[in-house]
C-alpha cells in the first residue's frame, strides 16, 4: 500500500507496557494531545507476563536508602547512583499512584501490602498481585485507564524510523500499521515529543521468557537515528526458566524468584542444595550470582539443567500463591506440588539500552526512553530483581513532567513530508534470518561468553548484513517490507552492537561472562561502553 496516512500530536508513545502506558496517561492529564502507537494489542508486550513483582520500600522498617544499597551491589559497580536515588525515592509514591490508578495489588487481612523477597534483596519489599500474575494485572488496570481517559492508541503498528527537522529535533516516526482500516500501510505520527517504551530484546536469543514482540526495535530505531546507546552487553540471565529440552525455542516460561523468595530450593539431580555455601544468600543471591551457580553445577555434572524443589509448599500455597507457574508446569507435564521443577537460565532482560539522562531525555533532542529500551543508569552491569517494573513507572512519570514543562521539545511543530517510500535505505532481511540471529546469538553471545565464541558471532552476523547489503546494492531490492522482516533486520542491528560490546569489555561483571576474562577489571573496565552510530550507514 502506498504510504499516505499521518497523524498530529504533541506526544507519540511507542509501546504499551507499564512505561508507555504511564507516560501516556501522565501526558495526557498534563493536557498534552498524545498518541499510543503499539506493534500488536495494547497488552502483548511484556509488562503482562511479568510475575514477581514491583520492588519499592513500603514495608515496615524498609528504606529508601536500603533499596538503593541493594540495587548498587546487584549492579557491580556500574550504576549511577543519583538515577537509583531518585529511584528508589520517587518509588513508594508511584507505585500508590499506580494503585490510584486502579491496579489491585494482594494484601494482608489486616489490609496492609504483603511484600515477598526475591534475589539480591535484604528485605520483603515486592507488592505482587493475583499471587503471581503481577504484570497482568498493572496490564490491566493501565489499559483500563487509558480507554477511559479516551487515549488514542493505533495497535498493530510498527514503528519504522524516527523522523527529525532540518536542526536535527525529533519530528515524529514512521510506522507501518496492519489491518487498522484507516490507518493501513506506512504513514506517520508527527509529533515533538516521542516516547519510546517499546521493551526488551529478548527474542535476538533463542530461548527467552520475552514475548515474540521483544525484538529490540526501539534500539534498533535510536541507533538509526543516531542516539547514544550504553550497557548492550548486559543481557540478563533469568536463573529459573522452565527447562522443556535443550532446542527449545521462543518465549519459554519462567518461574519467578518469588518461588526461591518464598523458600524452594534449587538442587542438583541428587537432592544437593549447591547455592549454599556459594554466597550468603545462597538461592537469593543477585541474579548473576544464581544465573552462573547453576551454569557451574550443569557444567561439573554433565547436565542440561538442574531443579527447584518447593514440594514443601504443598498443593494449598501452590494454588494461592503461585497459581499461574502451577498451570504453566502442569502444562508441560510437571507437577510442582509433587515433583521437583526442571530449570536453567534463559534470555530475560537488556539492562543496557538507549541512553538517558534523569528525565529520560535521549541525545537526540526530542527523544525520550523509558522502560526496558532505555539505560537511564538504575542497573547498572545486572538488574535487580523486580525493579524493572518501577523503573518503567517512575521513569515515565519523569518523562512525562518534562514535556509537559516543555524540557526538551520546546519548539514549533515543523510540518514534515510523509514518509516518500516504504522501501528504507538500509537493507531488509528476510524473515527467516530470525532463526539463524537466535542461534548465532545463543551460542556466541549467551551466557557464558569468551572472544573466540564472539568473534565468531560477529563474522557470521556481519556475513547476514553484508549479504543483504550487496542485494540491495545489485537490484535495489532486499526482502518484502512487513514486520518479519523488520523485526528480522532491527534483531540483527542490536544483536551487531551487543556483540561488539560485548567483545570490546574484556572482563567479568554482573551479567557479562568472559570465560576468557573470568575477573572483574576494576581499573580498567568500571566504565560504560556508548555506542553511537553514523545514521547514514546503521
Ligand atoms: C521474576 O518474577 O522472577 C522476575 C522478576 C524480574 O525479572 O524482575
Amino acid at each position: 500500500p502506498a504510504p499516505g496516512w499521518s497523524i498530529d500530536a504533541d506526544v507519540v508513545v511507542v509501546g504499551s507496557g507499564v512505561a508507555g502506558l504511564t507516560a501516556a496517561l501522565r501526558c495526557e492529564a498534563a493536557g498534552l494531545t498524545t498518541v499510543v502507537v503499539t506493534k500488536a494489542r495494547l497488552d502483548d508486550g511484556s509488562t503482562r507476563w511479568a510475575q514477581g513483582g514491583i520492588a519499592a520500600a513500603l514495608g515496615e522498617g524498609d528504606t529508601p536508602e536500603q533499596h538503593l544499597d541493594d540495587t548498587l551491589v546487584a549492579g557491580a559497580g556500574l550504576c549511577d547512583e543519583e538515577a537509583v536515588r531518585l529511584l528508589v525515592t520517587e518509588g513508594p509514591d508511584a507505585v500508590r499512584r499506580l494503585i490510584a490508578t486502579g491496579a489491585h495489588f494482594d494484601e494482608s487481612t489486616d489490609g496492609a501490602l504483603e511484600l515477598t523477597r526475591e534475589g539480591g534483596h535484604h528485605r520483603r519489599r515486592i507488592a505482587h498481585a493475583g499471587g503471581d500474575a503481577t504484570g497482568a494485572e498493572i496490564s490491566r488496570a493501565l489499559v483500563e485507564a487509558v480507554r477511559a481517559r479516551g487515549v488514542r492508541t493505533v495497535e498493530n503498528a510498527l514503528v519504522l524510523d524516527l523522523l527529525t527537522d532540518a536542526d536535527g529535533r525529533t519530528a515524529g516516526v514512521t510506522l507501518h500499521v496492519m489491518g487498522e482500516g484507516q490507518h493501513d500501510g506506512v504513514g506517520a505520527v508527527h509529533a515533538p515529543a516521542v516516547v519510546l517504551a517499546t521493551g526488551g530484546m529478548g527474542q535476538v536469543f533463542s530461548a527467552t521468557t520475552n514475548p515474540a514482540v521483544s525484538t529490540g526495535d526501539g534500539v534498533a530505531l535510536a541507533l538509526r537515528a543516531g542516539a547514544e546507546v550504553s550497557d548492550l552487553e548486559f543481557v540478563q540471565f533469568h536463573p529459573t526458566v522452565l527447562f522443556l529440552g535443550p532446542e527449545a525455542e521462543g518465549q519459554q516460561p519462567l518461574v519467578s524468584e518469588a518461588v526461591r523468595g518464598e523458600g524452594a530450593h534449587l538442587v542438583d539431580a541428587d537432592g544437593v542444595r549447591f547455592m549454599q555455601g556459594r554466597h550468603e544468600l545462597a538461592e537469593l543471591a543477585p541474579r548473576d550470582i544464581v544465573a552462573k551457580g547453576i551454569m557451574r553445577r550443569m557444567r561439573e555434572l554433565d547436565a542440561e539443567h538442574m531443579y527447584l524443589d518447593a514440594r514443601h509448599f504443598g498443593a494449598e500455597m501452590w494454588e494461592n500463591r503461585f497459581p499461574t507457574i502451577l498451570a504453566a508446569c502442569r502444562a508441560h507435564g510437571i507437577d510442582p506440588v509433587t515433583e521437583t521443577v526442571p530449570v536453567a537460565p534463559a534470555a530475560h532482560y537488556a539492562s543496557g539500552g538507549v541512553r538517558t539522562d534523569s528525565h529520560g531525555r535521549t541525545t537526540v533532542p526530542g527523544l525520550y526512553a523509558c522502560g526496558e529500551v532505555a539505560c537511564t543508569g538504575v542497573h547498572g552491569a545486572n538488574r535487580l530483581a523486580s525493579n524493572s517494573l518501577l523503573e518503567g513507572l517512575v521513569y515515565a512519570e519523569r518523562i512525562a513532567a518534562d514535556i509537559a514543562r516543555g524540557g526538551n521539545t520546546l519548539h514549533a511543530r515543523v510540518p514534515q513530508p510523509l514518509p516518500a517510500t516504504e522501501r528504507p535505505a538500509y537493507p531488509l532481511l528476510p524473515p527467516e534470518a530470525r532463526l539463524t540471529i537466535q542461534r548465532i546469538m545463543t551460542r556466541g553471545a549467551g551466557v557464558l561468553r569468551s572472544e573466540t565464541s564472539l568473534s565468531e558471532a560477529a563474522d557470521r552476523l556481519h556475513r547476514l548484513h553484508s549479504d543483504a547489503r550487496d542485494a540491495l546494492d545489485e537490484n535495489g531490492k532486499t526482502a518484502e517490507p512487513g514486520v518479519d522482516t523488520w523485526e528480522a533486520t532491527n534483531l540483527l542491528c542490536v544483536a551487531r552492537v551487543l556483540v561488539a560490546a560485548a567483545q570490546r569489555r574484556e572482563e567479568t561483571r554482573g551479567c557479562h561472562w568472559r570465560e576468557d576474562r573470568p575477573e572483574r577489571d576494576d581499573t580498567a573496565w568500571r566504565r560504560h561502553i556508548v555506542v553511537r552510530l553514523n545514521p547514514d550507514r546503521s
